[in-house]
């Protein structure tokens, strides 16, 4: 699949990484462009310009929020385009959320870009667990939570996140980004906070 990765941080070189690995054909768009040559050149993926960038079938979001919107923006239409949201509107010291309960940053880049396919997905996985991988060991795989209001770009994600060896789970319509913020949340104050390490993720058990 064409896939844009835009930003060259933590989270973009880790989908750089695992999606090239898969196979897809990978395109990377950061605001330094010296930098994602450098993570596209790591990889074998290629760096591209705001065009390039649009043209991929799905593009992975992998800003910050605050950046979300002007980063997307920068790309032009975005029509029919399927938007992975994978941010987390995060505090300046990272231990709360900057919106939620009536909305959620995911609800947020859908307003701002009415024609684009936006789905919530990745935000509750660690970029240390998203460039290691998804096997935790003793059958344990990390779940992606997929949240959206169309179907088949859920669909298509699902199949990213199978294709680098992820779980997908379907969780709703992408108003449930206001449960997945916070789900995200617990997870950074469990690591960073309660020391548990960036080596966890969360996931839904289901009785045998
Ligand atoms: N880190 C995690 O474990 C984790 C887990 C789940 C979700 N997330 C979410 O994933 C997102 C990225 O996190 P991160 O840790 O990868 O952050 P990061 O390391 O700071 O990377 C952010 C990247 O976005 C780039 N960027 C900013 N504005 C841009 C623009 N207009 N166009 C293109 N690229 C732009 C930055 O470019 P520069 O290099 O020029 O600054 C940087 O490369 C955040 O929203 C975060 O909440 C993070």
């Amino acid at each position: 699949m064409n896939i844009t990765v835009i930003g060259s941080g933590n989270m973009g070189s880790g989908f750089v990484k695992q999606l090239k690995k898969a196979g897809h054909d990978v395109r990377v768009a950061g605001r330094d462009a010296e930098k994602a040559r450098k993570v596209a050149a790591q990889f074998g993926a290629r760096a591209v310009d705001a065009e390039e960038a649009a043209a991929a079938d799905v593009l992975i979001l992998a800003t910050g929020y605050a950046d979300a919107v002007p980063a997307l923006e920068a790309l032009g239409s975005l029509q029919g385009k399927i938007v992975v949201d994978i941010t987390n509107p995060l505090t300046a010291d990272y231990m709360g959320l900057t919106i939620g309960h009536t909305t959620s940053a995911a609800e947020e880049i859908a307003k701002a870009f009415p024609g684009a396919r936006i789905v919530k997905a990745f935000n509750t996985v660690f970029a240390q667990v998203l460039a290691e991988g998804a096997d935790f060991g003793k059958g344990q795989v990390v779940p992606v939570f997929v949240a959206g209001d169309d179907a088949q770009a859920k669909q298509t994600v699902s199949e990213i996140a199978r294709s680098i060896g992820f779980d997908a789970i379907d969780a709703g319509p992408l108003k449930n980004a206001r449960y997945l913020e916070p789900l995200a949340g617990l997870n950074i104050y469990l690591g960073y906070g309660a020391g548990l390490g960036t080596n966890i993720a969360p996931t839904w058990l289901r009785k045998a």
